[in-house]
């Protein structure tokens, strides 16, 4: 039977997911929690198993082994009883090539007893110039933009966006960075996939870092960052009288890299690092170029937990 769930309940709710291809373990045993009114993102590589995680919340897939709320509804064998409440956008939508941007949101809304104006959607993905555009003559941004709008059709609590950025420029990313916030906004709930690291940055309250069907680490931007890395590097233009041994023995220094012209000094005392390199520099008599503080980003996370670039 379906439950309703109380305002306190996550809206997902996984635990110990299994799905697998023969030999290939897509998702290998995936737990994870998202509260109302947050965007959580699932990042992870090419083949980590974030499409298979999120086809089997929307109950378009069918797990191995798991248990699966969302919404309090258990998707596995109440896949219907959800389908009005979610907003889908598909990593590889079918769009029906013949149908213009306005018709295939008209086809979607009348698939639901409430739904926004298409006009509304239109405006809000900024597809006004294509609306009487066939899909299969859209770009790949634009094909996608429509492909969140139809997701945002059913005005839905819960929206899952797979890879919602890729294919497209910087101002249609930064703008759909936009809506998801706006939906946040409105007290919906986002579960988002992408490769970004920046995007996860900016939009993601919670987000799980995935690798070969499994979570390798979950939490906030700054947890994720400050489990692995308590220190911060200050950089500057390398000053070639200033050795690596000078800047080693300097006050909270653990360790000094090198990165295309650019010196990295690692510290646990970020203010006593500078206050010495700046009294090193001026007994040189010149001046550190382009000097800052660096703070470890999700990239050196994932460097650090698998040992590769996230991308290429
Ligand atoms: N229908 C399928 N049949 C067989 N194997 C599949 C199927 N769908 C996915 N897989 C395999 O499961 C693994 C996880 O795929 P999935 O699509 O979930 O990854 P992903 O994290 O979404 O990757 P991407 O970033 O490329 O979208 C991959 O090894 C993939 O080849
Ligand atoms: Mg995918």
């Amino acid at each position: 039977m379906t439950t309703t769930s109380t305002a306190a309940d996550p809206v997902i709710r996984v635990s110990g997911l299994h799905k697998h291809y023969g030999e290939t373990r897509a998702v290998d045993g995936v737990s994870f929690e998202v509260p109302a009114g947050t965007v959580f993102g699932l990042l992870g590589p090419n083949g980590a198993g974030k499409t298979t995680t999120v086809e089997v919340l929307e109950g378009l897939r069918t797990p191995d082994a798991g248990e699966v709320r969302v919404l309090g509804i258990d998707t596995v064998h109440h896949p219907d009883d959800l389908k009005a409440r979610i907003g889908v956008s598909l990593q590889t939508a079918a769009l029906y090539p013949r149908l213009t941007v306005v018709e295939v949101l008209d086809l979607f809304r009348s698939f639901y007893p409430r739904s926004r104006p298409s006009d509304e959607l239109v405006e809000l993905m900024d597809l006004g110039e294509k609306r009487a555009t066939r899909t299969q003559d859209l770009s790949g941004g634009q094909r996608q933009r429509l492909s969140v709008a139809l997701a945002l059709v059913n005005d839905p609590e819960l929206v899952f966006l797979d890879e919602p950025t890729t294919g497209m420029d910087p101002a249609a990313r930064r703008a759909l960075w936009a809506v998801v916030l706006g939906l946040k906004a409105e007290g919906r709930t986002v579960l988002l996939t992408t490769h970004y690291m920046e995007e996860a940055e900016v939009l993601c309250d919670r987000l799980a870092i995935m690798d070969h069907g499994h979570i390798l680490e979950e939490g906030t931007v700054k947890e994720l960052i400050s489990r692995r890395f308590q220190e911060r590097a200050v950089r500057f233009d390398r000053i070639e009288a200033l050795g690596d041994e000078q800047l080693t023995a300097m006050p909270g220094v653990s360790s000094v890299k090198h990165e295309n012209g650019e010196v990295l000094v690692y510290t646990r005392d970020v203010a006593a690092t500078i206050g010495a390199v700046l009294a090193a520099a001026e007994g040189l008599g010149v001046e550190p170029e382009n000097l800052g503080v660096r703070r470890a980003t999700l990239e050196d996370v994932f460097l650090d937990l698998t040992g590769r670039a996230l991308r290429d």
